[in-house]
């Protein structure tokens, strides 16, 4: 059972948790109507050709995200069904420049992220922390202003930012455009990570690492194509957040057995398995290692190698670290 082992989620957008159900419920207490006919109609919609025509979606359904109260609200419902799926720490990415753009303050966004982290913490022993992510398709001076708003924020509300991400539609935007903005961060004090590697190629993954310092790499499936950066990343024990739902559900492969999982334990990288945007892709992280299962045929010494690997991969602190494992034993 998936659920027995203590799993850290490092690959999570927490405004890809909005289900169709919540979404329509938000705006009804707006007062806004959407243009389908009920949430079935918009689950119909989810089928995807690729990244950019999910993201056209998810950028247009978190409209209806508004004040600290919505934010708490989607974060809340993601943590019980993720202490369902044997979920025990979570970074979480959070899209603060899709919110701005509406008028939505990062202040809004963290403190709502925040009292639900608190609460998670409290009913279900869950740890997590925020990684605040650089919207690559949109300008650098974006990113600048994202960055400072967000560290006010969380000196301001408490908010537990761990570092910074980068993500949004990969091909034609390379991660050195935002070499400054991350640098930034690490003399702030934050931890590093990025898309790279899904659509786009393994040269991606190896900017990422040379020029934004990258500490973990956000799918990465695509190293397979460049052997001397699986040799780097495997000596160098940069863990991949790797996302099996999404990749089929974005066509990066047709079928999750096209997927290079087994070549990329093969390797000796450090994998990890997350759920990225459940509420789109077709299900949470108890869903994500079903499907690998019944792919692959993972046992439960793989499973439990795979918890590990969560833990190590984390950005919790050493103590949670040897918690967690402890509970492996
Ligand atoms: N890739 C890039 N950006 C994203 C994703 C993803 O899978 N989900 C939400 N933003
Ligand atoms: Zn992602």
């Amino acid at each position: 059972m998936p659920g027995a082992l203590p799993f850290c989620e490092l690959h999570l957008h927490i405004e890809g948790t909005f289900e169709p159900e919540t979404i329509f419920a938000l705006a009804a207490e707006q007062g806004r109507t959407l243009p389908y006919d009920g949430p079935a109609e918009l689950a119909a919609r989810y089928e995807f050709a690729n990244l950019p025509s999910f993201l056209e979606l998810y950028y247009e359904n978190m409209g209806v995200l508004r004040s600290e109260r919505d934010f708490e609200a989607l974060a809340g419902a993601y943590f019980a069904r993720a202490h369902r799926a044997g979920v025990a720490h979570v970074e979480l990415f959070v899209d603060p420049q899709a919110h701005t753009a509406r008028g939505v303050a990062e202040r809004t966004v963290l403190a709502g992220l925040h009292r639900a982290i608190e609460a998670a913490g409290e009913r279900f022993g869950i740890s997590a922390g925020i990684i605040a992510c650089v919207l690559r398709d949109r300008p650098v001076d974006e990113a600048e202003r994202m960055l400072d708003a967000v560290l006010e924020a969380a000196a301001g509300t408490g908010a537990p930012l761990l570092g910074l991400g980068l993500d949004s539609a990969e091909l034609g935007f390379p991660p050195h455009r935002f070499a400054r903005v991350f640098e930034r961060a690490a003399d702030a004090g934050l931890h590093r990570v990025a898309h790279a590697g899904e659509e786009g190629p393994a040269d991606y993954v190896r900017e990422a690492l040379d020029v934004l310092g990258a500490e973990r790499i956000d799918h990465g499936i695509r190293v397979l194509d460049d052997p001397a950066l699986v040799e780097r990343l495997a000596r160098e024990r940069i863990p991949l957040t790797v996302c099996p739902l999404s990749n089929v559900r974005l066509r990066v492969v047709d079928r999750i057995e096209e997927l290079p999982f087994r070549e990329l334990l093969d390797a000796g990288l450090l994998v990890t398995v997350n759920s990225d945007d459940p509420a789109y892709f077709g299900g949470y992280l108890d869903d994500n290692l079903a499907a690998l299962r019944s792919a692959f045929g993972l046992d439960e010494a793989e499973l439990a190698g795979l918890a590990r690997n969560s833990i190590e991969a984390s950005f919790a602190s050493a103590a949670r670290k040897a918690e967690l494992l402890a509970r492996l034993r």
